[in-house]
């Protein structure tokens, strides 16, 4: 301690007060607009589905180069009443559960930490009893350019017909996973049969690797983080990199997730660069794929061409 900073101790032991470390100034969210991004019950359409001419229409055509977003965005609302409802790719609905939510969100950075804040309400939610601990889980997918599939179809990059609870699962466990992992991918998905060690490094150099940010939240209750990176299967990070931050007034619910612009093991965040980003929301008690999720979309910090400027 320096003899300033003995001085100011000592006032401030004076006054009464703790020398906690000095707050962080809050993000300028008035600086960067927000937009709306749907979210949708998308039942068990996978990665696998979405490729396939025979089950999805749109496949020929995001093979051609168009992203889902491109074709989709707006149609989350229709969509996710379709899916939830159990008359496609549902064979397991949950009875009077809304099938999409809107949130508005925001991206803000200073030179420390990006921020991104959602503000959604989930509307009248059944309990699913698919996750105990947590009423809503609200979740960021961040691709820093290296996975173009995320890139192209946000999360859909990760989802795969034979990950726990799809359709191919065959009652396995296996986690979200990267499809250039696998050794080879057919309709079912992946498997577990992976590329060998020197290629799975080789991806691994290339940046081929996303990252999540998520908050577990309960009604007043304060927020708890996590985070972690998806490849060939998802991994926590501990402890976690990320911070959350929750209210709930209403049935309205504002998180706000945050990270170091520069964490170990984690997608470094630079000006200049493009990310792609994706929300999910888990609603209801519910785990692993009974979510709501949105398209892709796009993230520069500062300034330039995307969804996201965060400012
Ligand atoms: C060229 C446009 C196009 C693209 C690109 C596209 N889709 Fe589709 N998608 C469609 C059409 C058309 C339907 C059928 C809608 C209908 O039958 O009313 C559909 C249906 C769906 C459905 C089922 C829900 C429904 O309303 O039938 C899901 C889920 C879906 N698409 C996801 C995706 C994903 C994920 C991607 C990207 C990997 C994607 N789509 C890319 C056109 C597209």
């Amino acid at each position: 301690m320096n003899k300033i900073t003995t001085a100011a101790a000592a006032v401030l032991g004076l006054m009464g007060v703790g020398l906690a470390p000095v707050a962080q100034a809050a993000p300028n969210w008035a600086a960067s607009p927000a937009h709306s991004v749907g979210l949708f019950y998308p039942g068990q359409s996978s990665w696998e589905w979405a490729l396939t001419t025979a089950d999805h229409p749109g496949a020929d055509k995001f093979k051609a180069g168009k992203n889902c977003a491109a074709c989709h965005d707006g149609d989350e609302k229709n969509m996710g009443a379709l899916l939830v409802s159990g008359k496609k790719n549902e064979p397991s609905p949950i009875p009077g559960k809304p099938g999409s939510l809107a949130a508005n969100v925001q991206f803000s950075h200073d030179d420390q930490n990006l921020y991104v804040r959602l503000t959604f309400a989930e509307g009248s939610q059944p309990n699913a009893h698919g996750d105990a601990a947590y009423a809503t889980k609200v979740t960021m997918m961040l691709n820093g350019g290296g996975v173009p599939e995320a890139g192209r179809a946000g999360c859909w990059g990760s989802c795969h017909d034979d990950s726990a609870g799809m359709p191919s699962a065959g009652g396995s466990a296996r986690t979200m996973y990267l499809s250039k992992t696998r050794a080879a991918l057919s309709r079912q998905g992946g498997g577990d049969a992976l590329k060998p060690a020197a290629a799975l490094d080789a991806l691994k150099a290339g940046g081929y690797q996303l990252e999540y940010w998520q908050a577990k939240l309960n009604p007043g209750a304060a927020a708890v983080a996590a985070n972690g990176v998806i490849f060939d299967k998802r991994v926590e990070t501990k402890p976690t990199n990320v911070a959350a931050q929750a209210s709930n007034a209403g049935g309205t619910w504002t998180v706000v997730l945050s990270r170091k612009l520069n964490a170990p093991g984690a997608v470094p965040i630079l000006a200049g660069h493009r990310y792609t980003v994706a929300f999910a929301v888990h609603s209801g008690h519910t785990a692993k794929r009974f979510h709501y999720v949105s398209f892709e979309r796009s993230l520069v910090l500062d300034a330039g061409a995307a969804d996201f400027v965060a400012k």
